[in-house]
């Protein structure tokens, strides 16, 4: 039989059995999408590609959520505004910084929802550039009165596949952090895990105290989203219903949300073939296969939501970023968390959709391109003057990748793991009118909202 009449043949044996999805599945024409799907099953938890598939970010009931906030549309669309808005920003320190900056001014859309910076700067912040690159400290403000933190924001993309939230996995009353109840006190912002919740929603129940954001019932009423709370929560008693554990609860699930499902690799893993290129589908064999990055990278969205490692990795003090030093507890990892010295240095895994557009790679941003990331990774050693190479993870070797094979690798993270159209997570505008994600008269400026 010729090749198009082969191809006839499976065409019309697609259309009697009504099942063309895997019959496209299985049309492993290319022999590299043959390796690729070999490598990926071999790893893949349930021994099928279908483990990395994403689900829709509208099919709520297949997002991971928390039990104590189940995912509505009515939650999801006020998040999607509250987690722009810039007149949340009442608490701020000097009257300067009142209603300038909101959760995107960190967690920019355009930079893979992290600060398309070394470190981001909420309150005391001024300027935007074009995706947060020139956001500097405000003036009247001091080093120790700004908003920062001691290390990378995290990307909030694909959020829903973590359960311990920040670099330290601190966040939240289940899981990992099981055990580790005595531990949980306003010191260190944890006093928020007795509520019950789930990672992502206790951090943005801390995370509004901690970012100087209000919410009560006037507020929403002058704005107008007291209707959009009446919707999201009518089961919540009227004196509970207008405040910041309502407000989280909307943006933890907005956040959830953020599924980058159009990426090229989504496209492949969900039939179709051409959806990478031959070099986007080299770099994912390597990925799954000798570059070993599956050995820590092996949840839905290619983090790790059960285990921390030690990678050796500089801190962001060594960054010359503001008001942090080497003695910040950021610095020792999962353990400056639990106490413990096997999880001293020991960080989160995190996911690896849209990281081309933050330019800024581990938790002390000390990497600037994806390339450097891959090669930091193919030598194998560390850079971390306190972190000596025994310290660091037995999965953390050298991989002697050679050029063109960094090439292919770089090449899957930077475009076969980019979805184009994360715009469509962004709201046209919020109720209060004002300028978003920043409203300091410099960003007002460079983001057009004069
Ligand atoms: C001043 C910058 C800044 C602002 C403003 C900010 N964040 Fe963050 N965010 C961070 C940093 C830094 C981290 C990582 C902190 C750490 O691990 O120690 C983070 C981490 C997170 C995480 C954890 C992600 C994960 O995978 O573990 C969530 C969720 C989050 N932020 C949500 C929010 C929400 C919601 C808001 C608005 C209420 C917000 N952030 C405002 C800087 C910021
Ligand atoms: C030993 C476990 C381990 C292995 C193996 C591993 N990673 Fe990671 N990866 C991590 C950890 C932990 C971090 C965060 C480290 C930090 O910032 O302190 C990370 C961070 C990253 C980041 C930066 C993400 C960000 O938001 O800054 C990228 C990109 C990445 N890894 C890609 C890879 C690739 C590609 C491979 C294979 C060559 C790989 N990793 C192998 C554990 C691992």
């Amino acid at each position: 039989m010729s090749h198009s009449a082969y191809q006839i043949g499976m065409g019309i044996l697609c259309l009697l059995l009504l099942t063309t999805i895997s019959c496209t599945k299985d049309k492993l024409s290319n022999p590299t999408d043959k390796i690729l799907t070999e490598a990926i099953t071999t790893i893949a938890p349930n021994s099928t590609i279908d483990d990395f598939i994403l689900p829709y970010s509208s099919d709520l009931d297949n997002l991971p959520q928390d039990p104590n906030n189940k995912l509505t549309a009515t939650k999801v669309n006020l998040g999607k505004m509250l987690f722009f808005e810039t007149g949340l920003a009442l608490d701020a320190l000097h009257e300067l910084g009142e209603g300038t900056y909101s959760c995107a001014t960190c967690h920019v859309p355009s930079a893979g929802f992290m600060p398309g910076a070394q470190q981001g700067i909420g309150d005391g912040g001024l300027g935007f550039g074009n995706k947060g690159e020139t956001r500097t400290k405000l003036f009247n403000y001091t080093e120790e009165e700004i908003d920062v933190q001691g290390a990378r924001p995290l990307s909030l993309i694909n959020v829903a596949f973590t359960k311990n939230t920040s670099w330290n996995g601190q966040f939240g009353g289940n899981h990992n952090n099981i055990g580790t109840e005595y531990l949980w006190s306003e010191e260190t912002l944890t006093e928020v895990n007795h509520l019950g919740f789930a990672g992502i929603e206790s951090q943005n129940i801390e995370g509004l105290h901690l970012h100087r954001m209000v919410v009560n019932k006037p507020l929403m009423d002058e704005y107008g989203y007291t209707p959009w709370f009446n919707a999201a929560f009518p089961d919540v008693p009227y004196e509970e219903r207008y405040n910041e554990v309502t407000a989280a609860l909307a943006i933890s699930a907005y956040i959830r949300s953020l599924v980058p499902n159009q990426a090229p690799f989504q496209r492949w893993l969900k039939g179709d073939r051409a959806g990478m290129t031959e070099s986007q589908k080299l770099g994912a064999v390597l990925f799954f296969d000798k570059a070993k990055c599956y050995l820590c990278h092996n949840n839905t969205a290619l983090n790790n939501a059960d285990n921390f490692y030690a990678i050796g990795v500089k801190d962001l003090h060594e960054a010359g970023a503001f008001n942090t030093t080497e003695n910040d507890r950021r610095n020792l990892g999962r353990g400056g968390f639990t106490q413990k010295e096997e999880d001293l240095y020991k960080f989160k895994v995190p996911q690896l959709y849209n990281l081309k557009d933050g330019g800024f790679y581990f938790h002390g941003s000390s990497k600037n391109s994806l390339r450097e990331v891959v090669e930091y990774f193919n030598k194998g050693e560390s850079e971390n003057a306190n972190i000596p190479n025994n310290a660091t993870s037995n999965l953390f070797n050298p991989l002697n990748l050679t050029t063109e094979e960094i090439d292919h690798l770089v090449e899957f993270l930077e475009n076969g793991l980019f979805d184009p159209n994360m715009n469509r997570y962004v709201p046209d505008e919020v109720l209060s009118g004002n300028c978003f994600p920043n409203n300091d008269p410099i960003s007002q400026i460079q983001l057009g909202c004069d």
